[in-house]
């Protein structure tokens, strides 16, 4: 992409572009966001630049492009030269609200067999060149990973995770090595018993981004998981059943999680949007849902929506269905999987952990 030309006007500098597109951008947004050594530090990225303390003179002496370096640059009378590439200004061609990132790439998956080139991996490969980025790819595309062939010990299971970025801390620890023979569980993950589809956190206002977890020991009967992908049901609900996806977009669903001497409570809508519409996180956990009442008609209303999505999350032809065995890692995306788990009888032991959603997208960003 190239500038055709460039046009100054009072309100601003007009910039057409090689695809025919033009955009004016404001003197002072120019000013403000220049990227010249002075005023952007080169390699943190912060702003530098006193847009605010004194009144700026936002006269123009000068303005040119240099399409070698691919800026625009604005010499200003008080003597002040701004600088913005071209990639800057084209990324700000259409004015927007700031809005948090969708789930980019991701190939949304109705039932297991719409799943495309299945995310698994060796061992060997994640820790080879370029393996954490195919393991964040795979996530990214279908929402989960599973390495096969990984030593099953809580040491080897770590330091996988903390190849990716450190383990998050939440009120569980944080990474962690349990079995289903605790004498006091505080929480059903903990026990034998069938957990229903749901997110974890619904009761923190950050829910966690990525859940892994590895079976270290299995002597046990049933136990198999299961992982739904609800972004699917979401873009399902939002073109079948609209009234009720904007229901669960709006409705600010509490969670909560009690036990002596903690009590988090958090509110999300099931389905959490962005300014454009683009679903960036699904939270659903019916066990921790808090007490709430609504008019009657729009508690009818979201009890239907809620409906719709439970049987969608717990139709057994959504699910894809596997048993966490020793050496096999999964790691999900905890804004966008519901994960559920059959009951067992026998005896587990499984370690892991949390990631942070930002450190997810910072390591797909950064790698
Ligand atoms: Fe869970």
């Amino acid at each position: 992409m190239f500038i055709k030309a460039i046009d100054s006007v009072d309100e601003g500098l007009n910039i057409f572009w090689s695809d025919n597109s033009s955009s004016c951008y404001p003197w002072f947004w120019l000013r403000d966001h220049s990227e010249s050594a002075e005023d952007l530090h080169p390699d943190t990225k912060q702003r530098q630049i006193d847009s605010f303390s004194k009144p700026v003179n936002n006269n123009i002496s000068k303005v040119w492009v240099d399409e070698a370096l691919e800026s625009v640059y604005v010499k200003w009378t008080d003597q002040s030269q701004s600088c913005l590439s071209f990639s800057l200004l084209k990324s700000m061609a259409d004015p927007n609200l700031p809005q948090s990132n969708a789930i980019k790439l991701a190939k949304i998956w109705n039932t297991p067999s719409e799943i495309s080139a299945f995310p698994e991996m060796s061992f060997e490969e994640v820790l080879g060149d370029g393996g954490i980025k195919t393991w964040l790819a795979h996530i990214q595309r279908i929402g989960f990973v599973i390495i096969n062939g990984a030593p099953a010990t809580s040491d080897a299971t770590e330091g996988l995770m903390e190849r990716m970025a450190y383990v998050r801390n939440s009120i569980f620890g944080g990474f962690s090595v349990w079995d289903n023979k605790l004498e006091n569980p505080d929480d059903t993950a903990f026990t034998s018993l069938s957990i229903e589809p749901h997110t974890d956190g619904t009761y923190v206002h950050d829910a966690p981004g990525l859940q892994t977890l590895h079976c270290l020991k299995r002597d046990s009967i049933g136990g198999e998981n299961q992982l739904i992908d609800g972004l699917a049901i979401a873009e399902k609900m939002r073109h079948e059943h609209p009234d009720a996806f904007n229901i669960l977009c709006n409705v600010n669903i509490p969670g909560r999680y009690i036990k002596p001497d903690t009590y988090l409570e958090a509110h999300r809508p099931l389905f959490r949007v962005n300014g454009n519409g683009d679903v960036i996180q699904v939270s659903f956990n019916n066990h921790d849902r808090a007490p709430f009442r609504l008019e009657n008609d729009q508690m009818a209303n979201f009890y239907d929506a809620y409906k719709i999505f439970h049987n969608l999350a717990n139709d057994r032809s959504r699910q894809f269905e596997f048993m966490l065995d020793p050496g096999k890692v999964l790691t999900f995306d905890n804004w966008r999987l519901l994960h559920a788990r059959s009951s067992l009888t026998g005896y587990r032991q499984l370690c892991g952990g949390y990631h942070n959603r930002e450190d997810f997208e910072s390591k797909l960003r950064s790698i």
